[in-house]
């Protein structure tokens, strides 16, 4: 048994009471919460998320160090960590503003005091334009992405009728066919469009190539999305061409972040997994090998094991309900020779091949995150440790907020 990983009963007593909190009080949901007395990381309430927040704090100056002085700079995405606490340390280490993927994470932000946003989904309902308008109206620097003629109509006619200015995106479609606009003569039509219509304020572009992040191998990454880019700055070209101004050429991800800043035109990265950076993303290669490692792994679950009703394997206390993943499962942080097998929606299985320290009943694990922005989703904190004392908990507030 090790015992480092057991947690010692009494104090684990007091873990239930402090960290299996209850739903966020009003007020507690965007700040820093310091525990009233310092915990042993083993001796949290499992399944618990945990950020590792001296990796963390080398992945922000990293990143803040990789756009230092360029003509690129940052616009982190918050739809990996949902979380006002870290938005705030993004904006303070320099980043131009933050993205949120729907109005419910901008609303959490502007709650928090997090702008510039911008929302890099477009909206299509009357009921979203209600809430895009009511949140401008309080922030008065949120930004939208719009990609149809339709919807600059109904920003113009909303705006226009609040009295506000919104400033707007055109979003690009970069070859994803998620979102946006074609390239060539009809993005062209649509910045005219918004340039022209009444509230609205021409920003720039968005063009997220989404389908390249992953690509497995740096130099290929890089020649598929040069080429896009490419592709994508023909457009811009031609939207100035046609009188308009192009102040925000937005864009890209973790996978690129390096190659985002070679190319020409481009003013900001919305890089986002970078934070904790996940397995998918490790597992992609970069500059220097097979492995992503320009970022460290920061985020992951604390399981207890629980049940051990055959030899050779083991029940932890997270399944489905604790990861998200659309690829591998978690893999063990600290153990070798072990792995994970989901188990139901509150189980995985350790299979037990030879384990690097044995794992017994009562003893705690650390899991690692396939993918980090939808497991995050799944809590409603943070526990922010260093080495393995937990002295705060930082708030998700922006959970569950999908709409
Ligand atoms: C529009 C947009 N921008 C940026 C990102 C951030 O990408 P990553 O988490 O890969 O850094 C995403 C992620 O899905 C996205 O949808």
């Amino acid at each position: 048994m090790s015992i480092s990983r057991r947690a010692f009963l009494g104090s684990s007593i007091g873990a239930v009471a402090i960290t299996g909190a209850a739903p966020l009080q009003a007020g507690q949901r965007h700040r820093r919460i310091p525990l009233p007395d310092p915990m042993r990381l083993w001796d949290l309430a499992t399944p618990a998320l945990v950020a590792d927040v001296d990796h963390l704090e080398a992945n922000l100056r990293t990143m803040r160090d990789a756009y230092a002085g360029g003509a690129t700079s940052l616009r982190p995405h918050a739809k990996t960590h949902k979380c006002p606490v870290i938005a705030r340390q993004q904006l303070d280490l320099g980043a131009v503003g933050i993205a949120v993927a729907k109005i419910s994470e901008a609303e959490v932000m502007v709650e928090a005091g997090i702008e510039p946003l911008l929302i890099t989904s477009p909206i299509a309902t009357r009921g979203k334009l209600a809430r895009l308008l009511g949140l401008a109206r309080q922030a008065p620097t949120l930004q939208i992405v719009t990609d149809r003629l339709q919807n600059v109509r109904d920003l113009s006619d909303g705006a226009s009728a609040v009295g506000i200015t919104l400033g707007v995106v055109v979003d690009l479609n970069a070859g994803d066919d998620r979102t946006g606009i074609a390239l060539g003569d009809q993005a062209v039509t649509l910045a005219r469009a918004v340039a022209g219509a009444d509230g609205l304020e021409l920003v720039g572009v968005q063009a997220y190539a989404g389908r390249l992040q992953h690509v497995v191998g740096w130099e290929a990454r890089r020649q598929q999305y040069t080429e896009t880019m490419s592709e994508v700055m023909e457009t811009v070209g031609a939207i100035r061409r046609a009188g308009l101004d192009v102040h925000v050429v937005t864009g890209g991800g973790t996978g690129t972040y390096d190659i985002d800043r070679e190319i020409d035109g481009m003013t900001d990265s919305q890089a986002g997994s970078y934070i904790f950076m996940d397995d998918n993303y490790r597992d992609i290669g970069g500059r220097g090998g097979p492995v992503f490692d320009d970022f460290e792994p920061s985020l992951y679950v604390l399981a207890t094991a629980i049940s051990q009703p055959v030899d050779g394997r083991i029940t932890v206390d997270a399944g489905y309900k604790a990861f998200a993943t659309d690829k591998e499962p978690p893999r063990l942080r600290d153990i070798e020779g072990v792995t994970y097998r989901f188990g139901g929606d509150e189980h995985g299985i350790l299979e037990l091949s030879s384990p690097s320290e044995p794992i017994a009943v009562g003893d705690k694990v650390r899991l690692t995150i396939p993918h980090c922005d939808p497991t995050v989703n799944l809590y409603d904190h943070l526990h922010a440790a260093r080495g393995e004392q937990v002295s705060e908990v930082w708030p998700i507030a922006g959970r569950g907020r999908s709409q």
